[in-house]
């Protein structure tokens, strides 16, 4: 949820700082702050409500003197976004500041005890009462022994209950920076003679590619002379870089606009990325060794119970016609927040499938806990290795759809379709329900939609641009799709209201006659998948129920604009805007759907001046329940 990045080494410390918290804006963009120390001055705080432009004019205003420090960009859980309550936060003598990820749950009774034993508390947030239990650890050892701040901070995280990723420094335990990590993400970058804290490889990828991903339960303590790793009690434990791929330029906007629209335009990449690897072109079999799960095991497989998120959890619903339709497997979908509300039935015979692009969404964790609760093996489709759900996961499957920095998810969902199309293939072929020869047809399919993808963009970006000129006034949307297409409705319909602010809906394009088509009048654009593979009856009868579908909106004067198949002319007679993708085997078509709809949302957003990237309310990585 919120971003950290703390720094020790050689480098003048402010800009290292900021330059990395701008990188991680978008994990929090409320408020922002900076502690410094290693001055004569001692420690040094700045901190400003608004986004990260606010903190930078401050520090310009006051520069700030210091050689280590921590910064924080936030997304208000607890307590207002203001100057008062945002990161770093102190305790009551001043010299000791902590950034934190996450929720204290236990907040309120913890506070209740440190008040008692004379604490003030000056902000409405979870926070500060880190680093009140800190300061109250020295206070206590005082008489005793002389406490080191790592163990003043292990000691005191024993006591947390919740979610927390926190970096802390202390003006009495000087050139030291101390991290831990029990649930949120945190990372340890490794340069010359110089170490990194951040919350995500992005705030630090143009200073380091060598990483450690802390673990839950670590606790890192960075000096200028390297990194010593414990666990909460303290025992000393082996933690090894990993060298990152991912290219700095590939966190950068690369002259688009806006992240969202480069990160639209990285989807022909990222589909082939995930697929790379994992198919034969030649026999069209499907590996997928991180999966672990055995072939007899996979056959034995019951059912298939899919929980995720927001659009992930629209990658999941497509997951459902995948695998049900390939491997003939029984799938059940959730949203991964609602899941262990309703006491799932779940045993060893079922499969538990995640579906997240961060791995580190805490409703997903949740989902998955319950399941691992009821021994049921679950596998992570998951766009950032090493992330929380992979690492409860029996099995994995990255997405290398490359860091996805825009807030509304683009190229993570064509990454997670194509992933799960993968997936559903696999399941089939370990099954029998499949012969090698419409394997190798599929395959030799999903092979062309890079390209087709390719093309998507090219056509229907301007068409799109046209389209929000028209329709960026629309007080309302409605998306409708049938079968498969329904769950890509839904997605069209959750971007366009995530970055334009316009009220939208997702309909199966059957349910309109039960009640929605009481809503349409000559203002409401209704757009709606009605595309069809030509070579599968099943899509050709569906495709033709829509029409009728559509026949009823526009003979109520609704305002249609048609998804459909090049070569349609049919479908161009009957509504008012149609936007062409090239055909496809059915159970691919949404991967190309998807992209107008989001070249759509785009388009309206911009044309109605919105900020695209950080849409209001929302963050990328939503780390609490
Ligand atoms: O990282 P996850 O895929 O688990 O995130 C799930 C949702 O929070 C996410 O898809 C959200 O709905 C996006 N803003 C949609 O664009």
């Amino acid at each position: 949820m919120c971003g950290i990045v703390g720094y020790i080494g050689p480098k003048p410390v402010v800009p290292v700082i900021l330059e990395g918290l701008r990188r991680l804006e978008y994990r929090g963009y409320d408020s922002a702050g900076i502690a410094l120390a290693g001055s004569a001055s001692g420690l040094t705080v700045h901190r400003a409500s608004g986004k990260l432009r606010n903190l930078e004019a401050l520090v310009a205003d006051k520069p700030m003197a210091g050689n280590y420090g921590i910064g924080h960009t936030r997304w208000a859980t607890h307590g207002r976004p203001t100057e008062e309550n945002a990161h770093p936060h102190r305790d009551c003598t001043g010299s000791l500041v902590v950034v934190h990820n996450g929720i204290v749950e236990n907040y309120l009774a913890l506070k209740k005890e440190l008040v008692a034993v004379g604490h003030i508390f000056v902000t409405e947030t979870d926070t500060e009462i880190i680093a009140h239990l800190i300061e109250q650890e020295f206070l206590d050892a005082k008489s005793v022994e002389q406490l080191s701040l790592e163990e003043a901070v292990r000691r005191s995280v024993r006591k947390l209950k919740g979610a927390f990723a926190i970096g802390v420094l202390s003006a009495d335990d000087p050139s030291k920076l101390v991290a831990a990590r029990s649930g949120p993400p945190a990372v340890i970058g490794f340069g010359k003679d110089e170490y990194f804290l951040a919350s995500d490889i992005p705030g630090i990828l143009h200073h380091t590619r060598d990483i450690v991903y802390l673990q839950d339960g670590d606790i890192a303590v960075l000096t200028t002379s390297g990194v010593v790793f414990t666990d909460f009690d303290g025992n000393t434990i082996s933690r090894l870089p990993q060298h990152i791929q991912w290219d700095p330029i590939q966190a950068e906007k690369e002259g688009y606009r806006h992240f969202m629209l480069k990160e639209i335009h990285e989807q022909p990449r990222a589909i082939r990325d995930t697929m790379l690897g994992r198919v034969s072109l030649t026999t069209g079999k499907v590996e997928l060794p991180d999966l672990k799960l055995t072939v007899d095991e996979l056959r034995r497989a019951q059912r298939v119970a899919i929980a995720s998120c927001g659009t992930s959890w629209h990658a999941g619903l497509a997951a459902k016609f995948m695998i049900e339709r390939l491997a003939r497997l029984p799938v059940e979908v959730d949203y991964a927040s609602e899941f262990r509300y309703r006491d799932p039935i779940l045993g060893a015979t079922d499969m538990g499938l995640l579906i997240s692009q961060s791995g580190e969404t805490a409703d997903t964790i949740a989902a998955q806990l319950e399941m691992i609760s009821k021994s049921t093996p679950t596998l992570a489709i998951c766009n950032v290795v090493g992330a929380a759900i992979t690492r409860k996961a029996f099995g994995t499957i990255t997405t290398n759809a490359g860091p996805e920095i825009g807030v509304a998810s683009t190229k993570a969902f064509t990454a997670q379709l194509t992933a799960l199309f993968i997936l559903a293939l696999y399941l089939a072929q370990c099954r029998d329900t499949i012969t090698q020869e419409e394997s190798l047809k599929l395959v030799t399919e999903l092979d062309k939609l890079p390209a087709k993808a390719r093309e998507v963009l090219r056509s229907t970006a301007p068409v799109c641009q046209e389209l929000a000129k028209i329709f960026s006034n629309a007080r309302d949307f409605l998306f409708l799709g049938r079968g498969i297409h329904y769950p890509i409705a839904l997605e069209g319909a959750l971007k366009l209201k995530e970055i334009s602010y316009i009220h939208a809906e997702g309909y199966p394009a059957g349910e309109m006659k039960h009640g929605p088509n009481a809503l349409i009048d000559e203002n409401l654009p209704v757009v709606c998948i009605a595309t069809r593979d030509e070579n599968n009856p099943d899509s050709v009868l569906k495709y033709e129920k829509t029409l009728s579908n559509l026949q009823e909106v526009t003979a109520r004067n609704g305002r249609v604009i048609a998804i459909a198949c090049e070569g349609d002319t049919e479908i161009s007679r009957l509504v008012e805007h149609t936007i062409y993708i090239p055909s496809a085997p059915e159970l691919l078509l949404p991967i190309l759907e998807v992209i107008p709809l989001q070249l759509l949302a785009y388009s309206i957003a911009v044309e109605r001046g919105c900020d695209v990237d950080q849409p209001r309310n929302l963050a990328k990585s939503v780390t609490v329940e």
